[in-house]
């Protein structure tokens, strides 16, 4: 019912809405209008009240809640089902306990805050509340294990082009996971896979991204590093907007993907939006350092390296560039 009552609100932002046609639309009493009203106004709706006249809606706060999300947003099956919560530990921790328990595809858990955000290669990713965008989908793809961490590099081509449209700017992929503007990264992902019996039963896609942060708002270690959308177009930015670019985005692209069965397909969108082709790089990887110039990225989604010995690929690893 609250729900219904920000809709209607929503939908009329310039004139008032009386609470009599309020309870004739919804059947309910003008106590419970009044009681939805004041929750709506505690989570940060500013909701003008004015006898004789009734409600309006003067601005929205910026909340990543399934409201918030839903409305508009242009997608089938992601996110359309959301679980929004104040404080977790992680949401790819919440992801993965729902896609066990049979979640469906595109199941999108979101929080405010993570107080054990994860980071690759076990690194804590820093979740302050409020400001960024701490969220992770629930994936079924019917895929062979191997293909799995290609789905990262898919993630990345839909939210370094989500990122490049909501800014304005170019964001560029670092090869694998990272989304960054002006060498500075703004965003991560942490794809994480379960399996039964050698078998795909989920993946889950976990994807960080800075936002509203001022440079001071970063732990000093990461100042010199990190940056946000805000800091990148000057002004604070709806966090909801984001998400739904990148929802959009992301079916668009997993769902080629999916049907072709191949990176392939999508080799030539993430080649636009890197930054890592073209640069020397020092991959760290489990056989040790690889060093050379980055030329390719193979139909597997494997960084091609040029290095003194000749190419070579680079399937899993932290690059420098
Ligand atoms: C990285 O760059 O190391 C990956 C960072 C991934 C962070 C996101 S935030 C939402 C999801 N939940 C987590 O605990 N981690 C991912």
């Amino acid at each position: 019912m609250k729900e219904q009552i920000l809709k209607l609100l929503r939908a009329n932002p310039d004139n008032y809405i009386s609470g009599e046609e309020i309870c004739r639309r919804f059947d309910v009493s003008r106590t419970a209008i009044w009681k939805h009203i004041k929750d709506l106004q505690e989570e940060g709706y500013q909701i003008d009240a004015v006898r004789n006249k009734g409600y309006r809606l003067v601005s929205i706060p910026d909340l990543v809640t399934a409201a918030e999300i839903l409305e508009g947003l242009q997608t089938k099956r992601m996110g359309q089902h959301i679980v929004h919560l104040k404080v977790v530990d992680s949401t790819n921790v919440v992801a993965a306990k729902l896609a066990d328990e049979g979640e469906p595809e595109g199941t999108l858990v979101i929080s405010d805050q993570q107080t054990g955000g994860k980071g690759r290669r076990g690194r804590p990713w820093f979740s302050p509340p409020g400001t960024g965008i701490w969220m992770s989908l629930v994936l079924r793809p019917q895929l062979p294990m191997a293909h799995a961490p290609q789905l990262t590099l898919v993630a990345a081509v839909a939210v370094s082009q989500a990122l490049t449209e909501v800014t304005g700017s170019q964001a560029g992929i670092k090869w694998p996971n990272d989304i960054l503007f002006d060498d500075r990264k703004c965003c991560g992902i942490l794809t994480e896979m379960n399996m039964e019996s050698e078998e795909i039963t989920s993946v889950i896609l976990g994807i960080g991204i800075n936002v509203n942060q001022v440079r001071s708002d970063f732990p000093e270690e990461i100042q010199g590093i990190a940056t946000s959308l805000r800091e990148i177009t000057g002004h604070p930015i709806p966090r909801a907007s984001v998400v739904q670019r990148i929802l959009e985005k992301f079916e668009t692209l997993y769902d080629q993907y999916v049907e072709n069965g191949s990176f392939a397909c999508i080799r030539d969108q993430w080649k636009k939006q890197s930054i890592t082709l073209g640069r020397h790089v020092s991959a760290a990887t489990s056989r040790g350092i690889i060093t050379g110039v980055a030329v390719d990225i193979d139909e597997m989604g494997a960084l091609v390296v040029e290095t003194e010995q000749g190419q070579q690929k680079v399937y899993s690893a932290d690059i420098q560039v």
